[in-house]
């Protein structure tokens, strides 16, 4: 791997994209590493991810505009849809991955935080989907994933002006769940995969599951979805240890971490 690192901490990956002298802009090759190492995560031993950008500047600053700038109709169609195959990935990729955003999130950067579960940011955190001052549309999903994330109209304000907002403001429009300080961003999403990675580790992804299939069909169909996968965890054991330790109530046990299994 050239772009991508990764770095295995207990039960949660490390993923971090690291093209510093194009601030982690996502190329061809960028993209195809990106998918590769998801592919390789092993999810026996894995309970989330964080994705994060090298330096300090940049999480991602858009897909790359020299390599997009020479595409004809057909491959421009073709690279978006690689960038979509890949985001798609992540977003439903089994266990939560957790995008730390450390500076610039711009085009393809906020595309791929959207695809994330979900997305904390450093104070110095720049957001936003420029496209349509280059002359295209988003095109790794930004269509899509920012109007379900924050609402059509705030989607349609962003991406038609192609204005950039800080921290703050994607804090207080719901597009980022919490704003730390640069030192503090990355340990505290360590901190939060930690905090996931505690629990059962099935019933997480069947958490995943159950709310990205729901939203994508009526209620009354979204909740035959979540009975089925709430059925599921019946038949494993940490349903069994889980609720055993509370009926025994015995405090220490209660606060013991069970030998969760993993699949
Ligand atoms: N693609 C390719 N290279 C990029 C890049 C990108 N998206 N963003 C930054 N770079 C490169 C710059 O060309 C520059 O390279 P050189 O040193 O070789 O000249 C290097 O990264 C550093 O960038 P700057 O000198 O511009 O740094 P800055 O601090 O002055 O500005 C910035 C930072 C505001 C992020 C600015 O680089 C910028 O505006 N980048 C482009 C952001 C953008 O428009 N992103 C959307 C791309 S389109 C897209 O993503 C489509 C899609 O949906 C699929």
């Amino acid at each position: 791997m050239e772009f991508i690192t990764y770095e295995q901490d207990g039960f949660v990956g490390i993923v971090t994209i690291n093209r510093p002298k194009a601030l982690n802009a996502l190329n061809s090759q960028v993209l195809e590493e990106i998918e590769a190492t998801f592919d390789a995560i092993d999810l026996e031993n894995t309970r989330a991810v964080v994705l994060t950008g090298a330096g300090e500047k940049s999480f991602v600053a858009g897909a790359d505009i020299g390599e997009m700038s020479t595409l004809t109709k057909a491959e421009g169609e073709a690279f978006g849809k690689k960038g979509n195959d890949v985001f798609r990935k992540i977003e439903t990729f089994p266990i939560p991955v957790i995008a730390a955003i450390n500076g610039f999130a711009l085009g393809g950067g906020c595309e791929i935080s959207m695809s994330c579960d979900i997305r904390i940011c450093s104070d110095n955190a720049v957001f936003g989907q420029p496209e349509v001052g280059l002359g295209i549309t988003p095109g790794f999903g930004g269509t899509q994933r920012l109007a379900r994330l924050v609402g059509a109209g705030m989607a349609k304000q962003m991406i038609y002006s192609a204005r950039n907002i800080k921290a703050d403001e994607a804090y207080r429009i719901g597009l980022v769940n919490a704003v730390y300080t640069q030192e503090e961003l990355l340990p505290q999403a360590k901190k939060l995969a930690a905090t996931i990675a505690a629990n059962a580790p099935i019933a997480v992804r069947n958490c995943k599951k159950a709310i990205n299939d729901g939203l994508e069909v009526d209620m009354d169909a979204a909740i035959v979805i979540e009975e089925k996968l709430f059925g599921d965890c019946f038949e494993t054991e940490d349903q069994k240890a889980g609720m055993g330790n509370f009926l025994e109530k015995d405090k220490e046990k209660k606060l013991k971490v069970v030998p969760f299994q993993n699949k």
